[in-house]
């Protein structure tokens, strides 16, 4: 079964092993709670790597004060039982054709092995090495989550000295983070992984619903799940369309708004009241990141776009995102 390391040190003596073997090492980091996003990552690595490790560690320091540190979901027997479960049949030289690939490795340290000199949420009481990708983090996410990133960068950074990664897998479904953070592979020289290696993966959706999985859904009613938390990726789609009909981007901003409306007032004579509110929806250039004028429409705009969103749906958040114009 699966490897688990919580120490640096004994994680480092594992890796060195595959230094010395030659063998590459696929990398997925996670905050836990792991589901079929999580998996989808986990099984593009495994296609691609002799060894894939996973980094399952809720951090702090991305959490701002007022934030659900304390109740993110924490499953960690469960999330070795998914990953113990998995295997993929990978094409290879052998005389059998094929090699079974399996999770080799877990990393779950404790708060103090990631922060030795201790970690505060309140970034005015922070002291120490913080990283910090300018230009990118104030915008989308960053608009509504000051601090996030600059939390993410750090620890991601510290991730990858420790686990020394030969590639590493994000979803799309938080795009500005693995857009960020392969800028920052970028900008710091790092050897492991190298900008070319950090590959972004689709968003797993649930297949009835278009929900963008995530640990957060875990918050959601039974009813809020099938029948409210949907609106955000209904509501991308819509604007999507109007997008595609040479709509201006405000005309698109809009027609998302509309549907969100249209599904908190159809929960409004329900037993059970949910409290749907938009927190953003914007568009912004995809590389940039630079959020587009109200009359911009397709026809001039003729670069990738995010698309993307956050929904109150009572005290959850929830984000996703749509690439537009993407070939
Ligand atoms: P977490 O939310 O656990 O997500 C871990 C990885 O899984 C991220 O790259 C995220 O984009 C990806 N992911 C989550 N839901 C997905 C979905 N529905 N489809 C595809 N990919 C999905 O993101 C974090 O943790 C943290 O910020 C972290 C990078 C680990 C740093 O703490």
């Amino acid at each position: 079964s699966i490897s688990v390391f919580t120490t640096v040190a004994s994680y480092r003596e594992w890796r060195r092993k595959a230094f010395e073997e030659k063998k590459s090492v696929g990398y997925v980091a996670t905050m836990g709670a792991l589901h079929e996003g999580h998996l989808s990552l986990v099984r593009r690595s495994l296609a691609a790597n002799d060894l894939t490790v996973l980094s399952i560690f809720v951090n702090p320091a991305q959490f701002a004060p007022h934030e659900d540190l304390a109740t993110y979901p924490r499953t960690l027997p469960h999330d070795l039982e998914l990953l113990d479960a998995m295997s993929l049949a990978v094409p290879s030289a052998s005389p059998a054709g094929s090699v079974v690939r399996t999770p080799s490795a877990v990393f779950a340290p404790t708060v103090s092995e990631m922060y030795p000199a201790g970690i505060s949420q309140d970034t005015s009481e922070q002291k120490g090495t913080f990283v910090e990708v300018k230009g990118f983090a104030h915008q989308m996410e960053g608009k509504s989550r000051p601090t996030f990133f600059r939390g993410v960068a750090t620890v991601v950074t510290k991730l990858f000295n420790v686990i020394e990664p030969t590639r590493t897998y994000f979803g799309q479904k938080d795009i500005q983070q693995a857009l960020l953070l392969r800028r920052l592979t970028q900008d710091l020289l790092l050897a492991h992984p190298h900008y070319e290696n950090l590959h972004i993966v689709p968003t797993a959706r649930d297949s009835e619903t278009s929900l963008a999985l995530s640990s957060r859904n875990a918050y959601l009613s039974v009813h809020e799940r099938a029948h409210v938390a949907p609106a955000l990726h209904a509501a991308l789609q819509a604007a999507k369309q109007v997008w595609g009909q040479h709509g201006s981007k405000e005309e698109c901003i809009r027609k998302a708004h509309a549907v969100v409306e249209a599904t908190a007032q159809n929960c409004m004579g329900l037993p059970e009241k949910v409290e749907v509110r938009v927190d953003y929806i914007e568009m912004n250039d995809a590389e940039t990141f630079d959020v587009l004028s109200d009359d911009v429409t397709k026809s001039v705009w003729e670069r990738p776009v995010i698309l993307s969103g956050a929904v109150w749906v009572g005290r959850t958040r929830l984000i996703d995102n749509i690439i537009l114009g993407d070939a």
